[in-house]
């Protein structure tokens, strides 16, 4: 049975937005050309919908990364595979990842592309947690910002489910109890 949620974006306006990404992703790098780096797995559709709207030439390299367990809180540490070849030396190179949450995971990925000597590093992020203190992480592309809230859909999972959703969603707030 599939969990009562509400839409917190909807399909239209996450392609409406997605576009318009493209589109300043496009000036910025105009003449230029580009690796994408998407951050698996939550990027893949928000990925696969960018690329498809962008008319810079792209080259796609993929880095699997996780900071959370099958739950919804952050495990505090992040774990990829630093050995794999990634031939982004001397590349521009833009990151792109479904959410940005504690900035943890970015963190990590941005300090292992940097020692890999790229020419130049933006972040990409569908999403934006509003209420969080991200730090030093600071994305040039932004789609939403949302609540600071667990959030699925498009990509992202609750617990391994709902990344086929077409929209981004968040449970229904409980009806709050009346005072005795
Ligand atoms: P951070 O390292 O805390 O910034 O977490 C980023 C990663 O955690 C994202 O790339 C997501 O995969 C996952 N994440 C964080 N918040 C959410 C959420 O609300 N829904 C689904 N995944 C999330
Ligand atoms: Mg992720």
């Amino acid at each position: 049975m599939v969990d009562p949620h509400r839409i917190l974006i909807s399909e239209r306006r996450i392609h409406r937005r997605v576009a318009q990404l493209a589109r300043a992703i496009d000036r910025h790098y105009a003449g230029r050309s580009l690796v994408v780096a998407g951050v698996l797995n939550g990027s893949f559709m928000f990925l696969a919908d960018l690329l498809r709207k962008l008319k810079t030439p792209s080259e796609v390299e993929f880095l699997a990364a996780s900071s959370y367990g099958s739950g919804t809180r952050s495990r505090g540490r992040v774990t990829f595979d630093r050995r794999r070849k990634f031939p982004v030396k001397g590349r521009e190179v833009l990151l792109v990842d479904d959410i940005l949450d504690t900035g943890l995971t970015l963190r990590a990925l941005t300090g292992f592309l940097r020692r890999q000597e790229v020419s130049s590093l933006e972040i990409c992020v569908l999403l934006r947690k509003r209420m969080r203190r991200t730090g030093a992480i600071r994305p040039r592309f932004i789609g939403f910002d949302v609540p600071d809230r667990f959030v699925f859909g498009y990509g992202l999972d609750l617990a391994g489910r709902f990344r086929n959703l077409p929209h981004i969603a968040c449970h229904r707030e409980k009806p709050s109890r009346r005072p005795a």
